[in-house]
């Protein structure tokens, strides 16, 4: 699906999803959450789709955060609607994606931008990407995630600076704390990703759909990732892809995956 706001293209294997709103540094608006959560749904279900990479259209922005012009007048409850629609609808949605998903941060990536990074299970960034959850600033917080996802990946020390003093950090400074896992030139975002994706693409659709979901088990506090793991690895032994992985491997011949 393809919409003003969000532009999707397929290439090897791969969606390439742009959100697309460049004058507003590409916010979130409702309508690009509807679109955006409506192009991940169809995408699940495409077998020639293997992984996803999201970033944001023109040089300056990935995700500029919410759209803030569009919450100023909510009350309480409509706050509380809209957190809760995002994480349904994108950031708890992309973490328990079925396909790898990449962030290809090429600009600001901040509040809900950085969120929908946080959310993706794998970030680049490039050399400009300029990172932060400036919420408090607004006198809100983070609303998709952010107080969650940001202490996981860097550590609750970092994510309490980051946090309450709203300040931004730039693309070294990510890589350093593992918040990107590689940092490129803004020519080079797309290729270092479709790099990592060529990998994923030849490997068991099946194996890796099972790895997102029990890496996330033992973020869940209400799952014991340990046990989750023990029951998935179990469950492998009766796919397709592992009798096709492993006869390939002894026939020395490349895999055929069928995602099954
Ligand atoms: N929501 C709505 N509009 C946004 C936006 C957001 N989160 N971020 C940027 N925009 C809009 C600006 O209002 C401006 O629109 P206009 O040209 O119609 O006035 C346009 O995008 C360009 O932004 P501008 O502020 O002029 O660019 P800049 O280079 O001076 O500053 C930022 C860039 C990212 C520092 C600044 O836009 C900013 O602080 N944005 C808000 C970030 C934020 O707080 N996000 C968390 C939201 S919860």
């Amino acid at each position: 699906m393809t919409s003003e706001s969000v532009l999707t293209e397929i290439k090897n294997s791969v969606l390439v999803i742009t959100i697309n709103r460049p004058d507003k540094l590409n916010a979130l608006n409702k309508e690009t959450i509807e679109t955006l959560h409506e192009t991940l749904v169809e995408a699940e279900n495409q077998k020639e789709i293997r992984a996803v990479i999201i970033t944001g259209a023109g040089q300056k922005a990935f995700v500029a955060g919410a759209d803030i012009a569009e919450f100023a007048d909510y009350s309480v409850e409509q706050g509380k609607q809209l957190s809760s629609t995002g994480h349904f609808k994108i950031f708890n949605f992309i973490e328990n994606y079925s396909k790898p998903v990449i962030a290809a941060v090429n600009g600001f990536a901040l509040g809900g931008g950085l969120e929908l990074a946080l959310a993706c299970h794998i970030r680049v960034a490039s050399e400009n990407a300029k990172m932060g959850l400036p919420e408090v600033s607004l006198g809100v917080i983070p609303g998709y995630g952010g107080t969650q996802r940001l202490a996981q990946i860097l550590g609750k020390g970092k994510a309490f600076e980051m946090i309450v003093t709203a300040d931004m950090i730039g693309a070294q400074d990510a890589y350093k704390w593992g918040l990107a896992n590689y940092v490129t030139t803004q020519e080079e975002l797309l290729n270092k990703c479709f790099e990592i994706t060529a990998k994923i693409v030849t490997k068991s659709p099946t194996a890796i759909r099972t790895a997102i979901k029990v890496i996330n088990a033992g973020y869940n506090n209400k799952q014991n990732g340990y046990e989750v793991e023990i029951e998935e690895f179990g469950k492998s032994f009766g796919t397709s892809d592992f009798k096709e992985g492993v006869s390939a491997f002894l026939e020395k011949r490349k895999a055929n995956f069928r995602g099954n």
